[in-house]
């Protein structure tokens, strides 16, 4: 990839803040900082982006790609329309939140890190949210799902897939 081909794929934006990041004296330590950038523009890092950082602040392939990888934040594929966040605290666990977890992965038939098939929703597990007394708490993007149980899971997904079939209309 030529440098023009990589300020085209992340934007004139990340290229110019690669460029005052590369005047620092150690570039390399400012990688999960334009990776960071990358994804909130993006919402994930894949190949091309990857490869673009490397070039424009000059670092290796192979560390960009060993930092986007190691980091649990960071997104290597597109996420679902959808983001749920299952709480695996104590206080959810106690109260079944391993079930509710199980029932998730059983409908959208991925596991946490992954994405439905349709392109709909991400799961993630998440620790603590706070909001323990409404234990097992699910988010789904920035609603909060309250003393959730295995059976309630379908309707919850059937909730959002009418909410995005209704935006399509
Ligand atoms: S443990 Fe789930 S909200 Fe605190």
């Amino acid at each position: 990839m030529v440098e023009a081909d990589s300020r085209a794929v992340l934007g004139e934006d990340i290229a110019e803040f690669i460029d005052e990041c590369r005047k620092d004296e150690h570039p390399r330590g400012l990688l999960i900082a334009v990776l960071h950038k990358v994804q909130a523009k993006f919402g994930f890092l894949d190949g091309p982006h990857l490869d673009a950082v490397a070039q424009l602040l000059r670092v290796p392939a192979a560390d960009v790609s060993g930092v986007a990888s190691f980091y649990h934040y960071f997104r290597l594929k597109p996420r679902g329309k959808y983001m749920i966040h299952i709480c695996m605290g104590t206080a959810c666990f106690v109260k079944g939140a391993d079930l509710v977890a199980a029932k998730l992965k059983d409908e959208l038939g991925i596991t946490f890190g992954e994405t439905s098939p349709d392109g709909m929703f991400s799961l993630e597990g998440t620790r603590c949210i706070g909001t323990c007394g409404l234990a097992p708490v699910m988010m789904i993007d920035e609603n909060v799902h309250a003393e959730v149980t295995p059976d309630k899971i379908p309707v919850i997904l059937e909730e959002y897939l009418q909410k995005a079939r209704a935006e399509k209309e």
